[in-house]
């Protein structure tokens, strides 16, 4: 009885909250409406358009205020004046999570919803409305000088992903904005190049994490792209904005430019842009009146020209979110910043995010009773926080590997640092700083060689920017700055070599990675990432990320490369290689790259077994057993991939379409359980002009990687 009660209870409780919802929602449109019929045409203009550097602007006499919006991805920017001058002096050193990669690297959703929680309450703590993350851009190319703040290759990975952090961030009740809508998966003439790509395409690959993030994240605003999309910029696109995002997908918040990416004032009123941020005009402090959405509209409408009923919706979607957020009315809950709570946050997204990709004759985890350690590569010292571009933050502290390894063992180990490698301009190897590097290796029981990419030379200014920064690309996959060298000379000089690799991934390996025991891809792993890293490199936590994306062993390989085009022009950037992006197109073509997605070992092992596949309705359900054969708790990410024996169009040789990370103790065995819903197994049928399931016979594959499949079954349907 007393269950019963309980249960009947929790109904009524969900009924009320739904119903409380609805009439909420209700209620703030009816007073959307009644503000709306109070504010001058001037006064709804000012509210599409920047009037500083982050924030649009209110109507204090309707006690409606500015909407603040702060960068970024992976933590609060530092503080901006209105005129773009940093604000110094001001408290905005705050919690400096790991960047996107590390995240997707963990293929754990509730690590997403704790990730943006963190976010959300620093951004809250620093007065901010709105912060501009997540980036979600599909990695199309290594040479991506942003990826490192994006997820992943897939679709799937990042639609799990994505909605964890989506509503983490807004549980904090401000909003995340998630960018950048869409195609903008190059920094090279980001602002003019015009994308092409199939209608498949658009829909299998580029389009499902922005889905998922709107229709199930329920994001309350969303950054358009710098780049066009057929021929019309991608912020003020009736096929993508006024069709898509806010037709078929509903989406009723704030669809905002990115920084200067509107240019064209009846195209952005009438293809759905409803805030216009950050247009250069001249120099600051800008003529804000003199932005697209500024007092040309409001000649516009005085004349007739233009209906004002169109501006109204653009104010209603910001009131609406003003509203959601309570800025015009209620209270928010405080934010917190850089509190203890949230650093163990990032230090938990960097111990499950780092991916441990290869590792010989045991090597790791080091023994404590390791008596010397060579560290090696200016990468061990480097601080990353404040680099890449808008995504920088001022961390409360940042500890590099180095000190990681120093603070963990460095009372009874022996650890020694040399240089390695310059992070200079156009800087070489350095046959001085190699030799030194190599006899300090020879002379360790171990050497720690970290090297990989940096986010440029320093961080005051743009123009430094390099490898993984916005406004560039990198020039190939090549190691800058003699690593290479370096490492063949530490690797001969002591076998018992790891190579830590940091930055977003994309870097050629060939000429040491069969020569190495041991290589750990670290990602820029966050304020904490040092000590993750060190804790990972001695076993005190179980390895468990998985790559994100493919790495391929050279850019020849790589489909956008290898297929064209890039980096393309105002004319065209076509995507050639259309849906077969990353392992879809290494698997089906038969080109095996360095590591594969979804690749990441551990200290223990998993086996798996018991595999079945039954249908329900149009669903199926897969069950398996995973067991922990080794000596040391860990966590499996499962992964199961969709191939469709006999396609009716061509298809990828595996589509990943559920996943599950479980942490087993040793000799412990779970049941897996996962469910394939009917989309599961369609394509995008472009005749059709939509997803269809061509009847027929496929595979499951479960693995522990798209390479490593552990166990399959096939199924009807
Ligand atoms: C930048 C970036 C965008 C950022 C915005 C504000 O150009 O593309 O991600 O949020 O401008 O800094």
């Amino acid at each position: 009885m007393k269950r019963k009660c309980f249960l009947y209870n929790l109904l009524l409780v969900g009924v009320a909250s739904c119903a409380f919802t609805t009439s909420f929602a209700q209620n703030n449109e009816a007073k959307i409406e009644a503000l709306l019929k109070k504010m001058t045409l001037e006064e709804k203009v000012n509210m599409i358009h920047g009037v500083s550097s982050f924030n649009s602007g209110g109507v204090a006499r309707l006690g409606i205020p500015e909407l603040v919006t702060s960068d970024g991805p992976h933590g609060v920017r530092i503080e901006h004046g209105r005129d773009w001058t940093p604000d110094k002096n001001v408290f905005d050193s705050g919690t400096y999570l790991p960047t996107g990669n590390t995240l997707a690297a963990t293929w754990n959703p509730q690590l997403g919803f704790a990730y943006g929680k963190v976010l959300g309450s620093e951004a809250k703590y620093r007065g901010k409305d709105v912060i501009l993350g997540p980036g979600i851009n599909i990695i199309r190319t290594p040479l991506n000088g942003r990826n490192f703040e994006y997820m992943s290759e897939d679709p799937y990975l990042i639609a799990k992903m994505v909605v964890g952090y989506v509503q983490g961030v807004q549980s904090e009740g401000i909003s995340a904005c998630v960018k950048h809508y869409m195609a903008n998966n190059q920094e090279t003439k980001r602002t003019t190049v015009n994308v092409l790509m199939s209608e498949r395409a658009l829909r299998e690959i580029y389009l499902p994490g922005f889905k998922a993030a709107v229709v199930e994240g329920k994001v309350n605003t969303i950054m358009g792209a710098y780049n066009k999309f057929r021929g019309q910029y991608c912020t003020h696109n009736d096929y993508l904005v006024n069709k898509i995002l806010k037709g078929e997908w509903g989406f009723k918040g704030i669809m905002m430019s990115d920084w200067g990416a509107v240019h064209n004032t009846l195209e952005a009123i009438n293809n759905g842009t409803d805030l216009e941020m950050g247009t250069d005009i001249g120099t600051p402090p800008f003529p804000y009146n003199k932005f697209y959405l500024a007092d040309t509209v409001v000649r516009l409408v005085k004349s007739g020209k233009v209906a004002e009923t169109l501006i109204n919706d653009k104010v209603r979607r910001i009131l609406r979110i003003m509203y959601q957020t309570n800025m015009i009315e209620g209270k928010r809950t405080p934010g917190y910043y850089g509190t203890k709570n949230h650093q163990m946050v990032a230090q938990a997204v960097a111990e499950e995010g780092i991916v441990l990709l290869k590792n010989e004759q045991r090597l790791l985890p080091l023994s404590r009773d390791v008596q010397s350690i060579a560290v090696i590569g200016e990468n061990a010292f480097r601080k990353n926080a404040l680099g890449g571009g808008s995504s920088q933050v001022k961390p409360t502290y940042e500890i590099t590997p180095l000190v990681g390894l120093q603070q963990l063992v460095g009372n009874k180990t022996n650890i020694t640092y040399s240089r390695g490698f310059k992070i200079e301009r156009n800087a070489k190897a350095d046959p001085k700083l190699i030799q030194e590097a190599a006899a300090a290796a020879a002379k360790a029981e171990v050497a720690i060689v970290v090297g990989g990419w940096v986010h440029g030379y320093n961080y005051s200014n743009w123009d430094d920017n390099a490898y993984d920064a916005e406004g560039i690309d990198k020039p190939d996959m090549k190691m800058p700055f003699g690593q290479d060298e370096l490492i063949e000379a530490v690797v001969k000089a002591n076998p018992n070599t790891i190579v830590v690799l940091m930055g977003a991934g994309g870097i050629e390996m060939g000429r040491w990675v069969n020569k190495t025991k041991s290589i750990v891809q670290a990602w820029y792993p966050g304020m904490d990432g040092g000590t993750a890293l060190a804790r990972l490199l001695f076993g005190e936590v179980n390895p468990s990320g998985k790559l994100p994306m493919s790495l391929p062993k050279k850019l020849e390989d790589c489909p956008a490369h290898k297929l064209g085009d890039f980096p393309g022009d105002s004319i065209a950037l076509n995507y050639k290689e259309d849906i077969f992006v990353g392992y879809r197109y290494y698997d089906t073509y038969k080109i095996a790259p360095e590591f594969a997605f979804g690749h990441g070992l551990s200290y223990t092992t998993f086996e798996y077994s018991a595999l079945t596949a039954t249908k329900k309705g149009t669903a199926v359900t897969v069950t398996l057993n995973i067991r922990n054969a080794g000596k040391m708790a860990g966590a499996e990410v499962v992964q199961l991939y969709v191939k469709e024996q006999a396609p009716s169009v061509p298809r990828p040789e595996k589509e990943l379409k559920g996943f599950q990370k479980i942490q087993l103790q040793p000799g412990e065995s779970k049941k897996v359980t996962l469910t394939l819903p009917a989309d599961a197994f369609q394509y995008f049928d472009e005749k059709a002009n939509k997803f269809v399931l061509h009847p027929g016979k496929f595979q499951l594959l479960v693995g522990s990687s798209s390479k490593d499949i552990r166990l399959s079954t096939s199924i009807v349907l």
